[in-house]
């Protein structure tokens, strides 16, 4: 129960007071720390998913937040989400220049209050292209689109987790071709100028190339994106994930060597997302094989569903999903969350391992600063942390959160994410030497923040 004694109110916050300094802040911490135990039987799917350091996501319409039988499911069993078609092009900026963020934001905020992460999807597609970028062509095309993806990750940044910067670029079939399309017709360069513009604009979201059939690793369209993925990373393109959308719906299903391609593209150096799941008619065995196949996978961050309940889908007539039109559990939810209750929690660091022994050769570690934590208020379902910093002026701090705690918001600082979401790096934004953010409890009202370091620079 982390460094925390129970009492409520001042004296609590006095007695759980941490100060860390980076030179003895693995042992500091090692001796404060109860870490998570071993697989335990969680109740939901995001819960589960983030005792093993994943997530566990849904594709939201936000006209369907407004249904308390959809909002009550969507809270209660997921803590990622991406917006079903809030955030394409014809939704963000319907007349060029004029950009409508009206339900993406109301998305964005109920995610924010829930501790959700947010899949932006997508910055840059063939299809869902408002009728002005439609008829467009070349140069004043490629300039529209990188603006688009520019002023979309401006707005949002700080917000989103992982973008979908580019979608679907791939023909489907034989030839490992680019699709064709308007965007295509500016140069074989659009989708890496996509990737750095999203960059540029939100330097903290993880950028993901998204597409369908790329499950089967025997596919030609899988091949030819990972030569892309492969290529990008050779050159410095700013990429950080594959998502593969697995569609086992419409006609396609579920390959035995789905295992094979998540690793494969891991290997590249990405992380791999499935970020559009539904099978047809449920299976709990595909389902099942998919979740195992994540959990295999380190570098496998997370599963998001294409919708909640079947009549959500897009693909409602082939029941695909977890929850039937009433929103009760089909048989793929209870094989789904077996299958995440029955995986290997993360390695989270072992409290007693010691320190690695110092190399005489080695220089000393860059000059020390120390972070003192002052707990702050505490509500039902979330509580405030802030952390000041001293011995240094400009500073890097880095805090681990215990799943399924999330942070939700922030502030005074620059916030980044490793894939997890768990562990967290501030560093100093000029905004003075205390920063601060709201912990969402998730169901984990015991652990508290930890300091795992603190560095000058
Ligand atoms: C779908 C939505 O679910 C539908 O509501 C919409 O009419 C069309 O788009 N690949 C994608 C998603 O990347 O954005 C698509 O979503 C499904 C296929």
């Amino acid at each position: 129960m982390a460094n925390s004694s129970r009492a409520p109110g001042r004296s609590r916050r006095l007695r759980t007071a941490l100060v860390v300094s980076a030179a003895v802040g693995l042992l500091a911490t090692a001796g404060a720390v109860v870490l998570p135990g071993s697989a335990s039987a969680a109740s939901t799917l995001g819960a589960s998913a983030a005792e093993r350091g994943r997530y566990f996501g849904t594709a939201v319409a936000v006209s369907r937040l407004n249904d308390s039988a959809y909002t009550t499911i969507l809270n209660r069993e997921f803590n990622q989400v991406t917006a079903e078609n809030e955030m394409k092009i014809d939704a963000l900026q319907p007349n060029q220049g004029q950009f409508n963020y009206g339900n993406a934001d109301r998305l964005v905020q109920h995610a924010r209050n829930q501790g959700m992460q947010v899949r932006g999807h997508t910055l840059a597609w063939h299809s869902q292209q408002p009728g002005w970028m439609q008829n467009m062509s070349g140069t004043t095309l490629r300039n529209a689109m990188l603006n688009h993806v520019t002023q979309v990750a401006t707005h949002f940044r700080g917000q989103i987790a992982w973008w979908d910067v580019v979608n679907e670029a791939f023909q489907d079939g034989s030839s490992g071709a680019r699709r064709d399309s308007n965007l295509q017709r500016t140069g074989n360069d659009w989708i890496e100028a996509a990737f750095r513009a999203a960059r540029q604009a939100d330097p903290n979201a993880q950028l993901c190339y998204n597409d369908y059939n790329i499950d089967n690793w025997n596919d030609a369209k899988t091949q030819a994106v990972y030569r892309m993925v492969q290529d990008f990373k050779s050159r410095g393109v700013p990429i950080d994930c594959v998502g593969l959308q697995s569609h086992f719906t419409g006609g396609s299903n579920y390959p035995s060597n789905y295992r094979t391609t998540l690793s494969s593209f891991a290997a590249l150096g990405v992380d791999v997302h499935i970020t559009e799941l539904d099978i047809r008619n449920a299976p709990s065995d595909a389902y099942r094989n998919v979740v195992n196949d994540c959990l295999a996978v380190a570098r496998c961050k997370g599963i998001t569903v294409w919708g909640i309940r079947d009549s959500d889908s897009w693909r409602s007539n082939e029941s695909p999903l977890l929850f039937n039109g009433s929103g009760q559990k089909k048989p793929a939810y209870d094989a789904v969350l077996a299958a995440l209750n029955s995986g290997t929690p993360p390695p989270t660091g072992n409290p007693t391992t010691p320190p690695p022994t110092g190399n005489p050769t080695t220089p000393p570690p860059a000059g020390s600063c120390t972070a003192t934590v002052t707990p702050g208020q505490v509500w039902g379902d979330r509580y405030n942390t802030s952390v000041t910093v001293s011995g240094a002026s400009t500073w890097s701090v880095v805090v681990a959160i215990t799943a399924p705690q999330r942070v939700s918001s922030t502030w005074s600082g620059s916030f980044s994410w490793d894939g997890s979401g768990n562990i967290m790096t501030v560093r100093s934004n000029g905004s003075g030497n205390t920063f601060g953010f709201t912990t969402m409890m998730n169901g984990n009202s015991s652990a508290r923040p930890q300091i795992r370091s603190c560095t000058a620079g």
